[in-house]
């Protein structure tokens, strides 16, 4: 089937390269010149693993392609997905210029049916918005459904996450609509993958189908923001839980995992650290709080996982202090940068929180990040040494904090970095590591809510017991 694809953003390209990888024709196309120039060239604006290869394969066989015309590409393909940004307005209210915008085009440029696919993170109704500008705009002259099809891909994991759905949720008002994107999404649901290597990881990963989710447009819209709320509060729960450990001498590692192991709750997004960042839950919290305002209800519940959220950065920066007393003119080594592992991104990382305030207080800064560095150059402020090698933020440092959770920090050569330091301290603003592991190295370590070391009787074992 011919598809269009509009915004080549995390969800935008990962979407148009996936589903040319199972066999679409997809026009990519994007307002940002520069970005659709750059996909031309080979070029992507953004890191996401595997990502390359499926771009590569699927351009490589002409089905896959970037357009500068976004008019054209309306006019050629039968099915729109709507990827454009959806930037939190002053007021945490969602932006929906960019969405309006694409559904006047498709008014003023499609002729004859198009189905038209919202895949932006929208506030509830927003499909019923783009229904009424297709139908004042067009004029007549065209015969369309709307429909909502929301995205659970993972920055950095966003490849995986498209072949491996746990469901692909579709919202529609027409049957013709929900078998046109049954019809498109048909591969994943039976398993089939056109690009070889996945096939060989599906195998290996006990990929199982995903269910498929036919419900109406609002509630497609709802499923998001639900889920996304849902797994932020996970988070703040776990954070919350991990300071009352701190409080009663307990292991918050223990409790989360004692808690988690309950296939009610599941142990996913139960880890405490410095929050959660990223162009996702901060934005999709703040959205899905106004607008169930504006429908009548106080989401009081999401507004404490949102407060909780922004108090981790102070309570980090108090261990900081209560370790290192006065911060200015030391110097302390900083590993991580992007909101998370696996990932370049940096937008509304708790890292750059951190590194701020330490900036603030006077602290000389050693910056470490496997990914996002360069985007670091150009948006942090001046007084950061970026490092080559993980290991060169110990250089003279008084401290090493972690500030995202990159598994690499792992391997680094701890027993060097011991060395270089004027103190070896560790803090870890993501339990990146068990207590004990690198004490063994010399280091004094501090995690968020853990025994220092847990005592070897209680640490986790198989459940063969052995
Ligand atoms: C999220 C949702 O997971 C995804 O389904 C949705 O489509 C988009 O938003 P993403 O924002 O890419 O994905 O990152 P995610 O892996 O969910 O992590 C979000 C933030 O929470 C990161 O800052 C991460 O460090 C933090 N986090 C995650 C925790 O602090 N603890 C956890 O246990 C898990």
């Amino acid at each position: 089937m011919k598809l269009c694809v509009i915004g080549t953003g995390y969800v935008g390209l990962t979407t148009g390269a996936c589903l040319a990888s199972i066999g679409h024709e997809v026009i990519c196309t994007d307002s940002d010149s520069s970005k659709i120039e750059g996909l031309q060239h080979g070029r992507l604006p953004i890191y996401e693993e595997r990502l390359p290869e499926v771009i590569a394969a699927a351009a490589g066989s002409g089905r896959l392609t970037f357009s500068h015309d976004g008019n054209a590409a309306i006019q050629a393909a039968e099915v729109i997905f709507i990827c454009v940004g959806t930037p939190p307005d002053a007021d945490g209210k969602a932006n929906l210029a960019a969405v309006e915008a694409v559904a006047r085009q498709v008014a003023h440029q499609a002729r004859g049916y198009r189905l038209v696919v919202g895949k932006s993170t929208v506030p509830v109704h927003t499909g019923e918005q783009i229904r009424r500008v297709l139908t004042t705009h067009s004029r007549g002259q065209l015969e369309f459904d709307v429909a909502s099809n929301p995205e659970f891909l993972r920055e950095g994991t966003g490849v995986y996450d498209f072949f491996h759905p746990d469901r692909i949720v579709v919202g529609c008002d027409s049957e013709r609509a929900t078998s046109r994107l049954h019809q498109i999404y048909s591969p994943v649901l039976e398993g089939k993958f056109s690009c070889g290597w996945h096939a060989k990881a599906a195998a290996q990963c006990g990929w199982k189908p995903p269910a498929w989710v036919a419900t109406s447009v609002a509630s497609a819209e709802l499923i998001k923001h639900a889920s996304n709320s849902f797994l932020s509060m996970k988070i703040s729960y776990a954070n919350a839980i991990a300071d009352i450990c701190e409080l009663a001498g307990a292991d918050s590692a223990e409790v989360l995992r004692g808690l988690g192991l309950d296939r009610r709750i599941g142990a996913d997004f139960l880890r405490p650290g410095i929050g959660f960042g990223g162009f996702c839950f901060p934005k999709d919290l703040s959205a899905f709080i106004e607008m169930s305002t504006e429908l009548g209800y106080d989401f009081q519940l999401l507004r404490e996982v949102q407060a909780i959220n922004a108090r981790r950065i102070e309570q980090f920066m108090r261990k900081v202090r209560e370790e290192l007393w006065v911060l200015q003119g030391k110097t302390i080594g900083v590993l991580g940068l992007a909101f998370k592992a696996g990932t370049d991104d940096t937008r509304l990382s708790p890292a750059y929180a951190v590194v701020r305030e330490l900036l603030r207080l006077g602290a000389r800064l050693r910056a470490y990040d496997p990914q996002a560095m360069p985007r670091a150059h150009d948006e942090l402020p001046a007084g950061v040494h970026y490092c080559e090698r993980a290991e060169d933020v110990a250089e003279g440092a008084e401290a090493v904090l972690i500030l995202t959770e990159w598994p690499d920090f792992r391997a680094a050569k701890w027993t060097e970095m011991a060395r270089r330091m004027t103190r070896p301290l560790v803090l870890d603003g993501r339990n990146l590591f068990e207590p004990g592991e690198l004490e063994q190295f010399g280091f004094e370590y501090r995690g968020i809510g853990r025994r220092s070391p847990v005592p070897p009787h209680t640490r986790p074992h198989s459940a063969t017991g052995n």
